[in-house]
């Protein structure tokens, strides 16, 4: 089968991370008989100094013409002057926005080899097997008013949370629709105590919940769940949550899995069923000062591929083949400096993901 693939690798350790990604992404090329065609674009701090613009039209066009996109990372201290009018993450917003990507998904693995790798104690994450589905294109990060503004009492600041019905039910059938293919438990996670939108969205999960009958749906405060998350881990399933709060709570979950370096991510434009058009990234940012290095972990961008492959190629036998390269390698001790730990074997970037590609290769 044929496939095109915009890749951004971005600012950072994106780059190099994504080479990595690619290396093993041709493996599977020649192993299954495949042909991917790639179109690479800026993206980030490096389109603001090469174009003006974090994301130029162009880019956005050649990935709307794309089967699926995989990105690195984006920002850097160079850009993160607070009065600058243009900053690399307006080019994420701006991509995951244009393609129209409401539905984050990032799934959360303590694999067994790593649990020494954690700060946590080896029996709260062992067992840990759970999907966060973010909001993606809402919430937070995206209602009007969102401006600064000053009056003769002083500073002032405004965001807003603004959710439409029809937001909340299409990523609520996401979260659904996941739990279903998988444990069939779904945690809604909101903050109905305080927040009107989270009302709403509890409601709506109620109403639409007659439709999947099949699935235990649990509401859970995200405070409480920031705690759950620590306290008992293996209990989750599918998670559904609001953009910030999804942003939030991935990260906190990512040391469950022992590094940022490990979680790949999926967004997608629609329920994932069939061929799903996507955009695939590792969870983590652009780690400036483990760029350039060889050092970053590309696991997190390597499992990103093997998301791309399951729902935007809707070729499973390719991605678990990819995962069990990652876990193959891992089981033979080779560890970056991210999850490393007494008795493994450190490797860099590049090793990392020659071992991974040679694994596949078999
Ligand atoms: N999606 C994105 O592109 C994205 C996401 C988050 C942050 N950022 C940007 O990235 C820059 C750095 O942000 P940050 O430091 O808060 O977050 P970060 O994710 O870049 O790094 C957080 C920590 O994790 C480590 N880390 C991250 N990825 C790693 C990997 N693959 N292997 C090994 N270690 C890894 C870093 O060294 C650092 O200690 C900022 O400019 C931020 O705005 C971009």
């Amino acid at each position: 089968m044929e496939f095109n693939v915009a890749v951004l690798p971005g600012d950072g350790i994106g780059p190099e991370v994504v080479a990595e990604a690619l290396k093993v992404l041709q493996v599977v090329s020649e192993k299954f008989g495949h042909s991917f065609h790639l179109r690479e674009g800026l993206i980030g701090g490096v389109a603001i100094d090469t174009l003006g613009t974090a994301l130029a039209d162009e880019t956005l066009k050649m990935c709307k013409e794309s089967d699926a996109v995989l990105l690195g990372a984006v920002g850097g201290s160079k850009w993160d002057n607070p009065q600058a009018k243009i900053h690399p993450e307006d080019g994420l917003l701006a991509l995951r926005k244009g393609l129209k990507l409401f539905a984050n998904l990032r799934p959360v693995k303590a694999f067994p080899m790593l649990v020494d790798s954690t700060n946590l104690k080896p029996e709260v994450v062992k067992g840990v097997d759970l999907v966060v589905v973010r909001e993606l294109t809402g919430g937070l990060y995206f209602g009007q008013p969102k401006k600064q503004w000053r009056t003769a009492k002083g500073r002032h600041a405004v965001d807003t949370l603004a959710y439409s019905e029809v937001e909340i039910e299409r990523i609520l059938r996401v979260g659904f629709e996941l739990a279903r293919s998988r444990r069939k438990k779904l945690t809604s996670v909101d903050k109905a105590n305080v927040l009107q939108s989270s009302r709403l969205w509890r409601q709506i999960a109620i109403e639409i919940s007659a439709d999947y009958l099949d699935i235990e749906l649990k509401h859970m405060l995200v405070d409480a769940c920031a705690m759950r998350f620590i306290q008992r881990p293996a209990e989750f399933d599918v998670l559904v949550t609001e953009n910030m709060f999804g942003d939030i709570l991935t990260d906190e979950a990512s040391m469950l899995a022992g590094s940022m370096g490990m979680l790949p991510s999926a967004s997608l434009a629609g329920i994932p069923r069939g061929k799903t058009f996507g955009l695939y990234e590792p969870i983590h940012g652009s780690a400036p000062s483990r760029a350039g290095q060889n050092l970053a972990n590309p696991i997190a961008t390597i499992l990103s591929v093997a998301m791309m492959l399951r729902y935007s190629f809707a070729l499973e036998t390719e991605a678990q083949a990819i995962e069990n390269a990652v876990l193959a390698t891992l089981e033979q001790g080779y560890r970056t400096y991210d999850i490393m730990s007494n008795g493994k074997t450190r490797v860099g970037t590049k090793e990392m993901g020659d071992l991974i590609a040679q694994q596949l290769k078999g």
